[in-house]
């Protein structure tokens, strides 16, 4: 949610910070803009992607080894030139760059204005810059101590970076509650929401926490807390790789990380299953066997396709662990006053690590003395450093904004939990587990399998990327999947998409029924397979147009459906690892034969660090 990116050494600042952006384009794609410090400060910013702004920046002047930019996702006023960032103080000294919000930016902006301040545009960055301003001319401050005065005085989220004229040898970066990475070159320093724009340049990072301000020069940095005490960061080394973040012959990212799972899965599972023994070992969270043991509740909170992992988990931890388990909305959890005990232990599911709702519900469970643990993807985030312990998932960097493999990883970790917490508890037996743990190592490959499918969902596609609404119908653990395959149809083909348990379809989606309403049920054998089957016949004799997900040599749901996707028998509990790779792949060429920008949808952002 808005993409910073800073540089300061001997380099052009202009293409680290161009190719940065690029890399943080996910983040949002409204604006984009570059502030660059060469004597004078050069200002160019543009709505729309980051291509956009090189075009218009073109022969224009971008001499500078001191600069920063900015990619944009709308919260305060309307993706425009104006709107975009960077914004200047009043005098035109000063430049910010910032990620978050600033709650009370009205209220600064009123005292402002009282003392004369104009503005140009309606973002809350202004606001804080031209305080940035005013208390700096007010006390005859340097820059980074006008930057601390004035952080003290903000509410809200931020990560910042500021630049001034009058001080051309530094930059000020400062975070709370937005990330903020700093890469540590030598005589250089970069500054990047995220490691992808540094990794090409070092592997030493500092990663800023809350309240920490970071006075940047070409061969010093000097972190200070927000309360001006000088702090001594600690420095450490990236494993990621920078093959990670291109496309590698792939013409999206969503493409390539749907391809990417059979080893997404299996890189999440090393380490963790000794299938022989019948074990499953997670050291992230060893040492709260005691606390798994007791738990009278898990409680799993995450948005999105992270919530559909959560819904998955839910059945497998009551399937095999027997413990209650409830799956929440992050953001409706945070409002509502919700009943934790001490004996609770709440799961926090994040790609990102940073999703500010996921973040607040977790400071809410952990003031009422839950035990947390994440389960995140992104290495250093935000999220693994306010839980108790935790499991990354280690899918890799997932770039498309539409979540894919790590949705795949999330189940993964949360299947392995399940196991964990019922060898545990004792809940199963060792001959089961180690059944179990055999199925499961063998998901890699049937996973491959699944994906020998992409041909035949593509001649599906065809018929159906021309609808304007679809339905996702699946049981049991069929039903996340349901929903989290309507998701990826709607959010990257823009066709309107439902995912429902297939048995409250009667209850009233049925009404929408007709010729043109495509159903896509999870008919796989399973548990539920025959009231599935009912439940084709129910739409089939509505006209419906039925395109069943299917277990390989399936006679019954053949017979009826206009379309089938085979994929292999697997034991029922890891059923959603299979399924959800033709749903992918459903969306993904609908997406693209609509000509849709499938690895930016319109509207959306990766990391949603707004509530
Ligand atoms: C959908 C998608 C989103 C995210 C949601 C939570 O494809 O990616 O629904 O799952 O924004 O994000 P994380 O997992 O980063 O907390």
């Amino acid at each position: 949610m808005c993409g910073i990116v800073g540089y300061i050494g001997y380099r052009d600042a202009w293409p680290v910070i161009i190719k940065g952006l690029r890399r943080l384009e996910y983040r949002g794609y409204d604006s984009a803009g570059v502030a660059l410090l060469d004597g004078s400060l050069k200002t160019y910013k543009k709505t729309g992607k980051v291509s956009e702004l090189e075009g218009f920046a073109e022969g224009k002047d971008k001499t500078g080894t001191i600069g920063m930019g900015h990619t944009r996702w709308a919260t305060h006023g309307e993706p425009s030139d104006r709107n975009s960032h960077p914004h200047q103080s009043g005098d035109g000294r000063l430049s910010i760059i910032h990620n978050g919000i600033i709650e009370n930016y009205a209220t600064l902006k009123e005292a402002l204005i009282a003392r004369g301040h104009v503005f140009k545009s309606e973002t809350d960055t202004e606001v804080l810059i031209h305080l940035i301003e005013a208390i700096q001319k007010a006390d005859n401050l340097d820059l980074s101590e006008a930057v601390r005065v004035a952080l003290a005085k903000v509410i809200g989220a931020y990560a910042i970076v500021v630049m001034s004229q009058d001080e051309p040898d530094l930059l000020i970066a400062a975070r709370k509650g937005s990330p903020m990475v700093i890469g540590v070159g030598e005589n250089e320093y970069f500054i990047a929401s995220d490691a992808s724009p540094i990794v090409e340049y070092t592997k030493n990072v500092i990663y800023l926490k809350d309240n920490q301000i970071a006075a940047i020069k070409r061969d010093e940095l000097i972190v200070k807390s927000i309360d001006n005490i000088i702090q001594t960061p600690s420095i450490h080394e990236l494993s990621l790789k920078l093959e990670m973040l291109e496309k590698g012959g792939f013409d999206h990212f969503m493409l390539k990380e749907i391809y990417e799972q059979p080893r997404s899965i299996k890189d999440c599972m090393r380490g963790r299953i000794y299938a022989n023994e019948g074990k499953v070992q997670l050291g992230g969270i060893k040492d709260y066997t005691e606390k798994l043991k007791n738990a009278d509740r898990i409680i799993i909170i995450a948005c999105g396709t992270s919530w559909h992992a959560g819904l998955v988990g839910e059945y497998l931890i009551e399937e095999y662990a027997r413990v209650p388990v409830e799956v929440e909305y992050a953001s409706e959890f945070r409002y509502r006053n919700p009943i934790i005990s001490e004996k609770d232990i709440v799961v926090a599911i994040s790609q990102s690590g940073e999703t500010a709702d996921t973040m607040a519900a977790i400071e809410l469970a952990k003031e009422k003395g839950a035990t947390i643990f994440g389960i995140c993807n992104v290495v250093g985030s935000s999220i693994p450093r306010i839980t108790h312990a935790g499991v990354y998932t280690h899918a890799g960097p997932e770039i498309g904004v539409a979540s894919t493999k790590a949705f795949t990883a999330q189940v993964s970790v949360l299947t392995l939990m399940a196991l964990y917490i019922a060898q545990q508890r004792g809940t199963i037996n060792q001959a089961e587990m180690v059944n179990m743990l055999t199925e499961l190592d063998e998901i890699p490959s049937l996973v491959e399998k699944c994906l020998k499918t992409d041909e035949k969902i593509r001649v599906i596609s065809e018929k159906l990327k021309d609808s304007t609404n679809c339905l996702f119908l699946g049981r049991g653990s069929g039903f996340p999947v349901a929903l989290e395959g309507a998701l990826k149809l709607k959010e990257i083909s823009y066709i309107h998409a439902e995912g429902y348990p297939a048995a409250e379809m009667k209850h009233g989606p049925i009404a929408l029924i007709d010729e043109d309403m495509p159903v896509i049920f999870i008919a796989t054998k399973n548990s539920s397979y025959e009231k599935v089957i009912s439940n084709i016949q129910e739409v089939k004799a509505r006209k419906g147009k039925v395109i069943a997900i299917v277990t390989e040599g399936d006679k019954e749901v053949k017979k009826m459906a206009d379309y089938i996707i085979e994929i292999p028998d697997t034991n029922e509990a890891y059923l959603p690892l299979l399924a959800t790779i033709p749903l992918q792949l459903l969306a993904y060429n609908i997406a693209v034969m609509r000509g849709c920008n499938v690895d930016q949808p319109r509207n959306l952002a990766k990391s949603v660090t707004v509530e």
